[in-house]
């Protein structure tokens, strides 16, 4: 049976999970999602940038870890278990895109003299659970990939989506782009 979500279902993750705290951070995972976003059009991204920048995180909102498991330092891969919920819903770029987010703080990490020490508190502790910085070869591996230079572009939208207060868009702002991508992955 397939998992797929729904543009409808998407919306309702948004209302019901996002008002979650995003990690370790102040603010909300809708709050999050929406600056990422924000960020990301701003920049003059296309559809599949602002709309992977706007749903990287929905693997937070589809398996809410427990009290104990936080507690626990468990990764919850939330980049990989959303893989299957938006598979044939989105292009295969914004889902790839998606699915190395995490490894794109890995490789910024070994890349970018000085990028580890500007993440967040939050996302520092959480490196070490899904891997640590690359090393070279894994580096090598990583940029290969065709998705790649967009899952950074997601990435320094995603680190700087943390400020608390920040004004932005409304999730209504970005439907027509989702589903306008849902439309085109439909018809492929
Ligand atoms: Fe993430
Ligand atoms: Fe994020």
């Amino acid at each position: 049976m397939t998992k797929r979500l729904s543009s409808d279902q998407i919306v309702a993750l948004f209302e019901q999970a996002g008002t979650q705290l995003y990690g370790g951070e102040a603010i909300t995972q809708t709050e999050h999602a929406l600056q990422a976003a924000w960020l990301a059009e701003q920049a003059g991204g296309d559809d599949n940038l602002v709309i992977a920048c706007l749903l990287h995180d929905l693997g937070h909102m589809l398996f809410q870890q427990s009290d104990d498991e936080l507690a626990e330092g468990k990764d919850d891969l939330h980049q990989f278990r959303v893989v299957p919920y938006l598979r044939g819903l989105l292009p295969p770029a914004v889902i790839e895109t998606i699915r190395l987010h995490v490894d794109a703080k890995r490789y910024l990490c070994h890349h970018q003299p000085g990028y580890l020490a500007e993440l967040s508190e939050a996302s520092q502790l959480s490196l070490a659970l899904q891997g640590g910085v690359m090393d070279d070869s894994q580096a090598c591996a990583f940029i290969a990939q065709p998705q790649a230079g967009l899952a950074i572009a997601l990435r320094r939208c995603d680190d700087a989506a943390k400020v608390c207060g920040l004004v932005v868009p409304p999730l209504t702002h970005y439907l027509n782009r989702l589903n306008s991508l849902i439309e085109k992955t439909a018809a492929t």
